[in-house]
């Protein structure tokens, strides 16, 4: 199993996530987040005064599945976010050791995504 976390442009995220829904990938935890690469900060003129915004806003996206399906995943993040500018964002994938459904208590990688048509609201 491994987890996708990928920082992307805020604006890029609802065509991932309609993308993701269609692959069969639902379940995904996103934040808000600010962030810098390597260009460090942008300067912007603000209100007549130069300055550097060192923090520019990312949506940061979460999503654990079965470790064959992690290029399935991170190419349909790189399909959307790619627009070829600095800031385009970044997409690590980390390992993890364990899943475990609160509800039932099942774990494994069967409890990472939906396999059958189990249409229940989030
Ligand atoms: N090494 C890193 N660790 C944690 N977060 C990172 C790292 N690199 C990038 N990020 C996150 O990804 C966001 C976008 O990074 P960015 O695309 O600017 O990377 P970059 O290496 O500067 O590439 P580019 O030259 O294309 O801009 C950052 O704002 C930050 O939130
Ligand atoms: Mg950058």
């Amino acid at each position: 199993m491994k987890m996708i976390v990928a920082y992307v442009r805020p604006e890029a995220f609802e065509p991932i996530r309609e993308d993701l829904l269609a692959a069969g990938f639902p379940s995904l935890t996103i934040d808000e987040v600010k962030g810098s690469g390597r260009q460090r900060g942008v300067t912007e003129r603000y209100r007549g005064s130069q300055l550097t915004i060192n923090l520019r806003p990312k949506l940061k996206i979460e999503c654990v599945v079965e470790t064959d399906q992690v290029s399935l995943v991170t190419e349909t993040i790189l399909r959307h976010a790619r627009t070829g500018d600095v800031g385009d964002g970044k997409i690590f994938v980390l390992p993890v050791e364990q899943a475990i459904r609160v509800r039932t208590g099942e774990s494994g990688q069967e409890v990472l995504q939906s396999h059958e048509s189990e249409e229940v609201p989030a």
